[in-house]
């Protein structure tokens, strides 16, 4: 059977996109891997940040893990990495860089860039796709699989 699941919802600040991720995390397990798509500035790293709060990661957490490829962190149950693949060229870079293993449990992922490499990442994927909406501080966040 085909199933179609997504759900579209518009943030209308910072601090609604964290209180959406605090609901959103609370149904997060080991092995989820959340692909993370939309314009530069669409605000990937605010929702992943926020995220990763909700998940109980305590440590100061880098404003963007793009020089650094990726970023691990240890939530209040889950280890959770954070990963940026806009500088890399494709699959056998992001592999070289070790990416693979954070895709699977007990990781929770967060990426970045996933287009540079759709192949790699598991079929349960979710995707949280971002926009700018009417105003400047109004994103819409689209839910769904890959
Ligand atoms: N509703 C909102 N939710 C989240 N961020 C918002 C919202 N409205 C405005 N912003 C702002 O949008 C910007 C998003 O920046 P962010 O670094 O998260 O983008 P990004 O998608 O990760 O970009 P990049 O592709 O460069 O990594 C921040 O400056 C943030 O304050
Ligand atoms: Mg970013």
């Amino acid at each position: 059977m085909l199933s179609v699941q997504w759900q579209t919802m518009y943030l209308k600040d910072e601090a609604a996109t964290f209180a959406y991720a605090q609901q959103f995390a609370s149904e997060l397990k080991a092995g989820d891997c959340l692909a993370l798509t939309g314009d530069l500035g669409a605000g990937k790293s605010v929702f992943a940040r926020a995220i990763m709060r909700a998940l109980g990661v305590e440590d100061e957490i880098m404003p963007s893990p793009t020089f650094s490829l990726i970023q691990s962190y240890q939530g209040a149950i889950h280890p959770v990495a954070h990963m940026d693949w806009y500088r890399l060229e494709g699959s056998e870079e992001i592999l070289l860089a070790g990416a693979q293993e954070y895709l699977y449990a007990p990781w929770i992922s967060l990426i970045e860039w996933p287009q540079r490499a759709w192949e790699l990442l598991p079929a349960h994927s979710q995707r949280i796709h971002l926009e700018y909406a009417d105003l400047l501080t109004d994103r819409k966040l689209t839910k769904s699989h890959l």
